[in-house]
């Protein structure tokens, strides 16, 4: 299969939402066949460097390839993004102008004939990010529970036939390979649903649950918010509902000065915003981008910018602390950043 099969998505918006600038320093944690990293290179030109990150040894090599004319300003790990900071740490990269996320999988392991994520070809029934994990789609259908799996195909991809699916699963297991599943999956729904592929839920709920993609997603965004600099930017593109969801409440949460409960007569929580949001709504393909690319019809791009680096509000809460006398809870943002001003000295 070509290198280049996979069209980047929501490219432009990507480039301007990170507001890739000449000399900025960028990481990819989805560096999949390399499109938006050579965007970002190309916009970050004289000057910019990119960390690109992928768990795919294989999309790397493909990376690599494709970035060949920027190869003193790109560094490509093949990692887990879960591990981010301590990547940044190990190869000194912080803090940084700009990260981004584009999640889920790129058209060359969707299209392989070997690894099992698409229902479209018959392959084993693997769904790894990298061969380095242990344990694959097979292994999960073929020694979970009923209950588990019911619970994994409910829980992962809002399935609402998952206890059918699951139990039909276990009558008919062992189950190898990727359409003996299709087949046992569309004879457990039926003719039950007319507008998607009847397992196409269940296969995004064992691909969730074989690389723990909202786990790692969730801790990989709150150590890449502290990575940011002053006005760093933060662009995720999610693909389904239960992604999105995580992107977009840990964007709402961190540019929220106060996440008390609602009725709290004062603030005791203590929290302060480190992020502004830049997309007050999400950003998705234009019809036209559909249209040449059907697999972005799912894309949502949301993005925030740094406000208060790490370093910044450790040494805000100490003057606070020192200000209010140990009372800084309580102050609400007006508030602060007036006290901060002073703090500082600022105008
Ligand atoms: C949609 S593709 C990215 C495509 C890329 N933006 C491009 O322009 O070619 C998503 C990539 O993220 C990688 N990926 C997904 N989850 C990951 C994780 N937890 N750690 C590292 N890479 C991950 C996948 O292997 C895949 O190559």
């Amino acid at each position: 299969m070509s290198a280049f099969a996979h069209i980047p998505v929501l490219v432009k918006e990507t480039v301007e939402a990170l507001a890739v600038e000449p000399g900025g320093r960028y990481i990819d944690c989805t560096l999949g066949a390399g499109g938006h990293a050579a965007a970002i290179l190309e916009h970050s030109s004289p000057g910019g460097q990119l960390l690109g990150i992928d768990a795919d040894p294989e999309a790397i090599k493909v990376a690599e390839a494709k970035l060949q004319a920027y190869s003193s300003s790109t560094l490509l790990i093949n990692e887990n993004f879960v591990n981010l900071q301590a990547i940044c740490i190990k190869y000194d990269f912080q803090p940084v102008h700009g990260i981004l996320f584009d999640l889920g999988l790129s058209s060359l392991q969707l299209d392989s004939n070997t690894r099992g994520f698409s229902f479209q070809h018959d392959a084993p029934l693997d769904m790894r990010l990298s061969p380095s994990q242990e344990i694959t789609a097979a292994d999960i259908i073929n020694t979970s529970s009923e209950a588990e799996l019911a619970h994994i195909i409910k829980t992962y991809g809002e399935e609402a036939y998952s206890r059918r699916i699951a139990h039909l699963i276990v009558q008919e297991r062992p189950i190898a390979a990727t359409l003996q599943l299709v087949q046992t999956i569309e004879r457990a729904v039926g003719g039950r649903r007319a507008r998607i592929h009847p397992a196409t839920k269940t296969f995004q709920a064992l691909r969730i649950a074989v690389n723990h993609e909202l786990e790692y997603l969730e801790a990989a965004l709150k150590q890449a918010i502290n990575l940011l600099g002053f006005e760093g930017r933060l662009v995720v593109i999610s693909y389904n509902s239960l992604e999105d969801r995580i992107v977009k409440q840990l964007m709402q949460r961190e540019s929220k000065d106060c996440i008390c409960p609602p009725g709290t007569p004062i603030c005791i929580c203590g929290h302060t915003a480190c992020l502004r949001l830049i997309t007050k709504r999400v950003i998705t393909p234009s019809p036209v981008e559909v249209q040449l690319n059907p697999r972005s019809r799912s894309a949502k791009l949301r993005a925030a910018e740094r406000i208060i680096t790490q370093d910044e509000s450790f040494k805000v809460a100490e003057k606070l602390n020192f200000l209010v006398g140990g009372k800084a809870s309580g102050w609400r943002r007006p508030a602060l950043l007036k006290k901060l001003r002073i703090a500082f000295s600022l105008p």
